[in-house]
């Protein structure tokens, strides 16, 4: 089946029903993307699929066939995404495990929602962070919103 990963065509040839999160982490090499829980709970692995965010251990790669899915490798190549530049200067990760899915999370409500509120934040963000950095994610993401 092919797809699009981070704008390059993609061919995967194994199981279809492979979790996505797999094939972009283990076929792909992009392991930007974590796994963290495996049932959809935690939001390490969130991605994006034709730009809206999905957590990839949830849905088998052939969900994903003839669309264009984006990691975390694939928002920048250096960086320099409004939302990571917000990150780095907030300096928001602890440990850092969540934070690429974090990212992913982010960037798909201010692409939905340019400038949200805090509450619109909380709906929107419900990645789980073990060192709760929540204050400097929302922080962050109204940085990133100016
Ligand atoms: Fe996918 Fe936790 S690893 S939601």
């Amino acid at each position: 089946m092919e797809f699009i990963l981070n704008r390059r065509p993609t061919t995967f040839n194994g199981d279809e029903q492979t979790p996505l999160l797999w094939v972009i982490r283990e076929s792909a090499g992009l392991t930007g993307t974590k796994y963290g829980c495996g049932i959809g709970m935690c939001g390490a692995c969130t991605v994006h699929v034709d730009g809206e965010q999905m957590r990839s251990c949830s849905v088998p790669v052939s969900s994903v066939a003839g669309r264009s899915v984006t990691t975390i490798e694939g928002l920048s190549s250096d960086t320099s995404h409004p939302v990571q530049l917000a990150w780095i200067k907030l300096d928001v990760p602890q440990c850092g495990y969540c934070q690429s899915g974090m990212i992913m999370a982010a960037t798909a409500l201010l692409k939905k929602c340019p400038k949200p509120s805090d509450a619109q934040i909380d709906e929107a963000m419900s990645n789980l962070c073990r060192c709760a950095t929540y204050h400097r994610i929302r922080e962050a993401i109204h940085a990133a919103a100016n």
